[in-house]
């Protein structure tokens, strides 16, 4: 994913500003981070570390003065995270920093190799900058050779460039987000606008294979013709976040869900769209988002009667799609910037399918394609795993298919009494489960939609291995893995279903599982249970996920991991 900043100035404030906005950017990715930046005496440093930013802060000083640099934070694709594998990165004249993958980096080294590079790294991007590097031996036309670049690179990509001896900043990018602008006397690009945010009012957004020359004036060129783009407004609130009186990020979003969801009620008016149009619809997301997906496919079926598909955005990108008569694709993102449901989104544009966003981050990439959009009311999410952006999420859908306020009004007092209440049995949960190696969860319908998340949040933050399976379904295979303990958690709050999913828990528990219910009725022959109140089917799922959200919780600081940013993981997903 990684995340890029690069600065012109004319203050010396180069250093601060490329620090202070990779703080931002850190949501992109926490491999590693690096900074280059020209000094006084017109030398090109480059600092880099592994881990956090704060590693990278503690080494290098803000107040150097420098009036051009680069900045990134990088979260690894190509190479492992070790010093030489951090950007920026240096080849002859050129200095880069990058996010986005090149597919045919492989082809491109051997053909440098051959004409004599030597390469320290085993990124992508260090070919990226001997390509460049080379091109612009050959052509001493910086335009000329990033143009020529565009021409080579297959993939994705957005670039910060500094070239030894020009004093001006230069940007380029294909399918990677890059956001750049000027005020008097400097010039910024970024992979989002809260960089840019407290320096200018405005953003202009680079559409693919252009290039920017920046001094700090904006000089755009595509197919090395000088092109204006329009500048847009930055409507990013930029929040600022702290922890307040928590320990984790994690905790305090799932504390501020009863919150969220009032405003999200309150937000809510009837003509926000109107989904009975539709004679199909087609959901499409990542992840949590794809799990609310999941469940909503169910609401959707069931109350109004439309059929409906839900798609992993990777899959549906690459897949044929056979286009239903007068169908809707929604696409679901908290962070508005997944490479896989921006792709999704653009391909439902091209099938001219109309589309509607469920996003939480204004004016972010997808909300941007969008011909409707749904902004849910989650406010910044700092944890790596999603909690309270699900919630936003699944009850801004929730409030499209019932279309009556009333009847979730009572929900945050609901989840509230959650909280209060239920941390004891939560905490005698996780006891059991944190040092097991795998655990499985079952569900059926709607449940299993709810299991599936439930799984996700615990293998994310704690690093055991969970599966959801339709309850149903295990004793098609998966029952060969039970053994004695082995933990197995069962969601049952349907009615419909509820015995059919009780025997499946029996099958598993006279194997020898140790099997833990979440019922909102009480399960006689199960002693190990939490029961949380019956609802109406539309709200039942709210309460239970909180549950799951909490106990995945509680079994990551019983293990110890770092909770708000998991290993190998990153807030916003923008390569694919
Ligand atoms: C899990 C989690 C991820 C995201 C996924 C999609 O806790 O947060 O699975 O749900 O990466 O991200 P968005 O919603 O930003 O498109």
């Amino acid at each position: 994913m990684c995340g890029i900043i690069g600065y012109y100035g004319t203050n010396g404030n180069a250093v601060k500003v490329i620090l202070d906005g990779l703080i931002k950017l850190e949501y992109r990715g926490y491999d590693s981070a690096g900074i280059s930046y020209l000094s006084n005496s017109n030398e090109l440093k480059i600092d880099k570390s592994i881990g956090s930013i704060d590693n990278l802060i503690r080494k290098v000083d803000k107040h150097i003065k420098s009036n051009l640099g680069l900045g990134h934070t990088r979260w690894a694709t190509h190479g492992e995270v070790n010093t030489d594998n951090c950007h920026p990165h240096n080849v002859g004249s050129i200095t880069l920093v990058h996010n986005g993958v090149i597919e045919n980096y492989l082809e491109i080294k051997k053909h440098l190799q051959n004409k004599g590079y030597q390469f320290n790294s085993t990124t992508d991007t260090e070919v990226s900058c001997a390509l460049i590097d080379s091109l612009y031996n050959d052509t001493k036309d910086i335009v000329e050779a990033l143009y020529q670049a565009t021409n080579v690179l297959i993939g994705s990509f957005a670039f910060g460039i500094i070239v030894r001896g020009i004093k001006k900043l230069y940007a380029m990018k294909r399918n990677s987000p890059l956001v750049i602008n000027h005020n008097n006397n400097e010039g910024f690009i970024a992979s989002d606008t809260s960089v840019l945010a407290p320096h200018t009012d405005s953003y202009i957004l680079l559409e693919d294979n252009d290039i920017a020359e920046i001094d700090p004036i904006i000089t755009i060129f595509h197919h090395k013709k000088q092109v204006n783009r329009i500048s847009r407004p930055i409507i990013n609130t930029d929040e600022i976040e702290d922890k307040g009186n928590f320990d984790y990020y994690m905790l305090k979003e799932i504390y501020e869900e009863p919150t969220i969801i009032e405003k999200t009620i309150c937000n809510f008016t009837k003509n926000h769209f109107d989904l009975t149009r539709y004679n199909h619809v087609d959901i499409v997301a990542c992840g949590s988002s794809y799990h609310v997906g999941l469940l909503v496919k169910y609401w959707i079926e069931q109350l109004l009667n439309i059929s409906t598909n839900v798609e992993i955005a990777s899959e549906y990108r690459y897949k044929k799609l056979i286009v239903q008569d007068n169908s809707l694709t929604i696409i679901i993102s908290q962070s508005g910037e997944t490479a896989d449901s921006l792709a999704a989104i653009k391909i439902a544009k091209i099938l001219k399918i109309p589309t509607l966003a469920i996003v939480n981050v204004i004016d972010s990439s997808i909300a941007r394609e969008a011909d409707n959009i749904i902004y849910t009311k989650a406010g910044k999410e700092v944890s790596v795993a999603t909690t309270k952006a699900y919630i936003a999420q699944l009850l801004s859908m929730a409030l499209l298919i019932e279309n009556n306020k009333a009847l979730f009004e009572g929900l945050p007092k609901e989840l509230s009494h959650i909280i209060d209440n239920k941390m004891e049995d939560i905490t005698q949960f996780a006891y059991q489960l944190y040092q097991s190696e795998h655990i499985y969860f079952l569900g059926r319908g709607v449940d299993y939609a709810i299991a599936m998340e439930g799984a996700l949040k615990i293998k994310e933050i704690s690093y055991i291995h969970c599966e959801a399976y339709a309850a149903g379904e295990i004793k098609h295979g998966t029952i060969a893995l039970i053994e004695k303990n082995t933990p197995v958690i069962a969601i049952v709050t349907d009615n419909n279903i509820r015995e059919k999913t009780i025997s499946n828990m029996k099958e598993v528990s006279s194997r020898g599982a140790n099997v833990l219910a979440i019922t909102n009725e009480d399960i006689l022959d199960f002693n190990n249970k939490i029961i949380v109140n019956k609802l109406p089917m539309i709200i039942q799922p709210f309460n239970i996920i909180l549950i799951l959200q909490l106990l995945a919780f509680q079994i990551a600081k019983l293990k110890g991991c770092s909770i708000d940013k998991p290993k190998n993981l990153a807030k916003s997903v923008t390569v694919e």
